[in-house]
């Protein structure tokens, strides 16, 4: 067993209240791709990776990857990838992503401090987006990390109508947006022996069985749409009920339709996280209104039937209230399995401890479904406090299960065979 230092749990929670400083928000954690608090939480995880002896680059999509060097004894060594993202939701947790950041740097770190080495490179990838939060897509970090950046989205626009190339090309990042070094930035999948993520469980079930960690099984996939109702504009005192054309209504009557069609299997589930009426005024009726729809399950095709099911509905609902549909289907995400070599020595790690090894599958996405497409990967889960509520602020772990975590995954790395 690797012996660590027993207050590496705290140290993790300490640097993740410190990160949780750079803001864009006052009273909360807000940390959107490239804003100024994005940057400074940038170029804090690269100092903390070069103290904890890596080396760091950060390429050209704002990625910050630190390479613990293997033994130099071995000849072309691989690499075992590990890593999670640094950008967070609109007033989140300090921890989801982070943590599958942090706690790898502290276990490098004291690897470093005793002068052990091992015998492959270990990467630490910081991923920088995977929230989607700024331009509405998910995964720009770790997507071109996997080589499977799609350049198209370089168009994409932020809130302020400022595209991604824009955003790139002003970040000073290397590159500037230029798709030939997004391309560029790719790492070779053929020198990786896996990718492993650390990460908060994000939800009760840890909590509830009384364990501090878990073993990924597998990770849901998702169908995300933007839908654009458009209806007619008009005088809320004047216009009677049975000739209005009002987008927001129609909208509100397709959100209850997502939620009466994904309580119809148990690991279904759906959400309308944002809904508006641009430009709405209280004594005019409704002339557009906007909503997202995020669809998962525990399988493709229960997802995929559910779509198609919500999809037609909405079409009949449009058509019955004379009102206009627009869809963005951001592409779906298909759902990743773990792999079972690497479950079973995350397995063999816990019980070296003495730690339950309990399966279970991930409802959230993650790095790892990126990851999957160019290597074999695992998650291991740290519970969550507070009923296990993530997304929020409230989100938390303990310094115990966070230590206990570091114990593991060292472990893991110590005994890791290809
Ligand atoms: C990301 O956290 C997601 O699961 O949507
Ligand atoms: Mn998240
Ligand atoms: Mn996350
Ligand atoms: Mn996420």
């Amino acid at each position: 067993m690797t012996t660590l230092s027993a207050a590496l749990g705290q140290a993790i929670l300490d640097r993740a209240a410190g990160l949780a400083r750079h803001s864009d928000m006052e009273d909360g954690l807000t940390c959107a791709y490239l804003t100024p608090a994005h940057r400074a939480t940038q170029a804090q995880l690269a100092q903390w990776m070069e103290e904890a002896g890596m080396r760091v680059r950060i390429d050209a999509i704002g990625n910050v990857v630190g390479r613990y060097e293997a033994d130099p004894a071995v000849a072309e060594p691989r690499v075992l990838l590990t890593g999670s993202h640094f950008d967070t939701v609109r007033n989140g947790g300090r921890y989801d992503g982070r943590l599958g950041i942090l706690l790898p740097i502290a276990v490098a770190g004291a690897l470093h401090a005793s002068g052990r080495r091992l015998p492959y490179h270990l990467d630490v990838a910081a991923f920088a987006e995977e929230e989607g939060l700024r331009f509405k897509t998910s995964f720009l970090g770790s997507s071109v990390l996997a080589g499977r950046f799609d350049p198209a989205l370089l168009e994409r626009r932020d809130a302020d109508g400022i595209t991604l190339r824009q955003a790139l090309a002003d970040s000073g990042l290397p590159g500037g947006g230029d798709p030939e070094a997004l391309r560029a930035a790719a790492i070779d999948p053929q020198s990786l022996l896996g990718y492993i993520e650390v990460h908060i469980e994000q939800g009760p079930v840890l909590l509830h069985q009384g364990l501090p960690l878990g073993v990924v099984t597998q990770i849901a996939g998702n169908s995300r749409f933007l839908v654009n109702v458009e209806g007619q504009a008009g005088h809320a005192g004047t216009t009677p009920m049975n000739l209005r054309r009002d987008a927001a209504a129609a909208a509100a009557e397709m959100v209850l339709l997502v939620e009466r069609r994904c309580r119809q299997a148990p690991t279904l589930v759906g959400t309308v996280g944002q809904l508006h009426v641009p430009n709405g005024s209280g004594n005019v009726i409704p002339g557009a209104c906007q909503f997202t729809m995020d669809i998962r399950a525990g399988e493709d095709r229960l997802r995929d039937a559910a779509v198609a099911d919500i999809l037609a509905g909405i079409e009949e609902i449009a058509q019955r209230r004379g009102v206009k549909i627009q869809l963005d289907r951001v592409t779906p995400v298909a759902n990743t399995p773990c792999a079972r070599r690497l479950m079973d020595q995350l397995a063999a790690a816990l019980k070296k401890r003495g730690l339950p090894v309990h399966e279970l599958p991930s409802g959230a996405g993650h790095d790892a479904m990126m990851m999957h497409r160019i290597t074999d990967v695992a998650m291991l889960f740290v519970r969550c406090g507070n009923g296990g509520i993530s997304h929020n602020p409230l989100e938390t772990i303990t310094a115990e299960d966070a230590q206990l975590a570091c114990e593991v995954f060292a472990d893991f790395l110590k005994d890791f065979s290809a």
